[in-house]
């Protein structure tokens, strides 16, 4: 019988790896992990994915690991259930599901070209630096209908944000509790960052649209306190998980000339007589979707995510006592050999109609910017392309990610110029 901590020193040193490991090699189903006195279980059947993540909220919920993040995220559609949970996502449909969302298609391009513009400008990028910022911006306009958020502001955002990624990594990776001086430290810190993020969410606010996702909250009667976690918890859930994503697109268009050559002519098919990508025309731009999908399955940026079972239960067909903690992790499901073929390997030739493809979640809980996050990662995938060649991407072949609360792509270095094609030639 193992030891109850036995896992734990593989576990902290490299996550990714002992996760691969312990779900690929062992036959599909629960795996239990040693990770301390509470049970863990990782779900590694994809069969049994979707039953859990639908299962009813007072059988199976999002459980304690969710409540660590309560002194950050307060009560937020991330946090609550029911029918204040529904009606919240209610309106969040209403803004950001794909149909939704599309109508700041303009606004979220402008966004894109102005990054384009300061690439291109360094000659030379790492994309990591600068896709944490536009997944940023792209958030504020689904949720205030406009874009409200200064520079200034937008580097006080990252800043504070990155404060407290850390201890949030930390968190989830640690199984002691932290003695009391690093729990003082981390309190102070959490609270500066705290601080420093209400400014902002403060200002943000007061420039919203009229007929924005912000009112329509609004309209829901929130308290102050309310509408301020929502917004917050929007722009963490969002911003991070957006941003590695978009750099590891940027970075597989960079590895392979004929797939960003083969997006520039999807772009010029999509645009219009004024340069702007047409709605329509994206929605059937088959090329950069499967780019984005076939990123969102090698790096998914929610890389894992738990539920509680609170009342016993059986999954699959094993009995499950409450109080036990169920892994689901997307970063090993979606690189299963028994379910994948070449698991490690970028294709844009797959089919994701498999359980086993789950970068977003799956049931209630679905991750509530899908829309917003996959229309902003093909539209940089189709922008980028549209104006400009990558000559050269240093590491090569593609690093294996760092794994915090998303996975972070390694330092990554690109080469940018500008393309010549009838836009660029316009322009000029
Ligand atoms: C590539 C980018 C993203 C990925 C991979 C991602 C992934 C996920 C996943 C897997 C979940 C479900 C977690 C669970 O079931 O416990 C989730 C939930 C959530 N996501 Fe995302 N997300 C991304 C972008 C965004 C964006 C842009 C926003 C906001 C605009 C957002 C807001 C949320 C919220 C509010 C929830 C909680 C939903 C609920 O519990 O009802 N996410 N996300």
């Amino acid at each position: 019988m193992p030891h109850m901590f036995s896992d734990v020193r593989s576990f902290r040193h490299d996550p990714l790896s002992f996760l691969l490991a312990r779900g690929n090699s062992n036959p599909m189903g629960l795996q239990r992990l040693h990770l301390g006195p509470a049970p863990v279980f990782l779900v590694t059947d994809p069969a049994l994915i979707r039953p859990i993540l639908k299962a009813p909220e007072d059988e199976i919920g999002k459980g304690r690991l969710i409540k660590k993040l309560t002194p950050v995220f307060g009560q937020s559609s991330l946090m609550l259930h029911g029918d204040e949970h529904k009606r919240r996502r209610a309106v969040l449909h209403k803004h950001m599901a794909r149909g939704n969302v599309e109508r700041y298609l303009p606004q979220m391009c402008a966004e894109i070209r102005a990054v384009g513009a300061r690439l291109a400008k360094l000659g030379t990028f790492d994309p990591h630096d600068f896709t944490a910022a536009l997944a940023l911006r792209t958030i504020c306009i689904a949720v205030f209908g406009r874009q409200v958020i200064s520079h200034g502001d937008e580097e006080a955002l990252v800043q504070a944000v990155g404060m407290i990624e850390d201890d949030l990594a930390d968190d989830m990776f640690r199984v002691m509790p932290i003695g009391p001086w690093g729990w003082l430290r981390r309190k102070r810190r959490r609270g500066f960052a705290k601080l420093a993020m209400s400014t902002v969410v403060e200002r943000l606010r007061s420039g919203a649209n009229q007929t924005s996702a912000l009112k329509d909250l609004e309209d829901l009667g929130l308290s102050n306190q309310e509408l301020h976690d929502e917004i917050l918890t929007l722009l963490l859930a969002g911003h991070h998980t957006t941003g590695t994503t978009a750099a590891w697109v940027l970075y597989h268009m960079a590895a392979d000339r004929d797939l960003m050559d083969a997006i520039a002519d999807e772009a010029e098919s999509c645009t219009g007589s004024h340069g702007e990508l047409r709605v329509d025309d994206v929605r059937k731009a088959e090329r950069s979707l499967a780019l984005v999908k076939e990123v969102c399955r090698l790096y998914p940026g929610a890389w894992w995510f738990s539920r509680e079972v609170l009342k016993t239960t059986t999954v699959g067909n094993q009995t499950v006592k409450a109080g036990t903690s169920l892994l689901i992790c997307p970063w090993q499901l979606q690189r299963d050999p028994r379910l994948w073929d070449a698991p490690n390997e970028f294709s844009l030739n797959r089919k994701y109609t498999s359980d086993a493809y789950i970068p977003f979640g799956a049931g209630p809980r679905t991750c509530a910017g899908m829309g917003v996050a996959m229309l902003e990662l093909q539209l940089l995938a189709l922008e980028i392309a549209a104006s400009y060649r990558f000559a050269g991407v240093t590491p090569n072949p593609a690093p294996w990610p760092k794994a915090s609360v998303t996975l972070i792509p390694p330092p990554m270095s690109i080469s940018i110029s500008l393309r010549q094609t009838s836009r660029t030639l316009s322009v000029a």
